[in-house]
């Protein structure tokens, strides 16, 4: 980390995770700096998603304290550390595939900002937020923008996975968890996705799963 700012923001401390009595997640201790970009690395079953899933709040530890900016989340639901800033994708698409990707973007920027009442949204449906701004800067900054009139179900999958992380971009978060965004990407689109978020990094904090070393070591 060549930044000079190397506040902490995410911080795991001895986290540990059972099912039953599989122990998914180990005594783990992690700290994701303020600026920083990086992975975690682990093969299938590792607890890479489990790991994700403590940190974000879908799953609260057996043992161990997760702390984000200092405070102590540990039994803070998900719901409220969005609202702190951090940011998640899924491990599986979360698109709505029979809208067009602006819409789709809209969707977001709604639930993010709620600039204006449901009843609007309801009544002047997604195009009141076709024209913002930021929807259309965050479409060019992941490349989306020629395809921004296409329903998802057309795009290829590096798009949809480009859109997924834009969408969650929009809310403007602190921090962004990915879990495995690289997954079934081909070389060129790896590569393309890599620089985009490379390009973002110096805006926000990141945290990528991948389970090949390979492809995230030059990041
Ligand atoms: N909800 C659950 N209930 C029971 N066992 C689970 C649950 N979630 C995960 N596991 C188990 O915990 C272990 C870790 O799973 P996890 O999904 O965290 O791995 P991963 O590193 O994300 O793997 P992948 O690379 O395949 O996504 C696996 O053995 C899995 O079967
Ligand atoms: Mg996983």
């Amino acid at each position: 980390m060549d930044n000079l700012t190397c506040r902490e923001l995410i911080k795991a401390e001895k986290v540990t995770k059972r099912f039953g009595n599989l122990v998914a997640v180990d005594n783990v201790n992690f700290v994701l700096y303020e600026n920083e970009m990086a992975g975690i690395v682990g093969s299938n079953g590792a607890g890479k998603t489990t790991f994700f899933n403590v940190l974000t709040g879908y799953f609260f530890p057996d043992d161990g304290k997760v702390f984000y900016e200092n405070q102590d989340v540990t039994r803070i639901s998900p719901q409220k550390r969005v609202g702190m800033g951090m940011m998640r994708t899924f491990q599986l698409t979360s698109t709505f595939d029979n809208l067009k990707v602006v819409d789709n973007m809209s969707l977001s920027f709604f639930r993010a900002h709620r600039t204006s009442s449901t009843f609007r949204l309801l009544t002047n449906t997604l195009a009141a937020f076709r024209g913002e701004e930021r929807i259309w800067k965050c479409l060019e900054d992941f490349d989306l923008a020629s395809v921004a009139n296409r329903e998802v179900k057309h795009l290829s999958l590096g798009e949809k996975r480009r859109l997924e992380i834009a969408m969650a971009v929009l809310a403007e978060p602190k921090v962004l968890l990915l879990d495995e965004p690289l997954a079934g990407l081909s070389e060129s689109e790896i590569s393309g996705l890599l620089g985009i978020l490379q390009s973002h990094a110096h805006k926000q904090t990141i945290l990528l799963v991948e389970h090949k070393i390979s492809k995230v070591q030059d990041i």
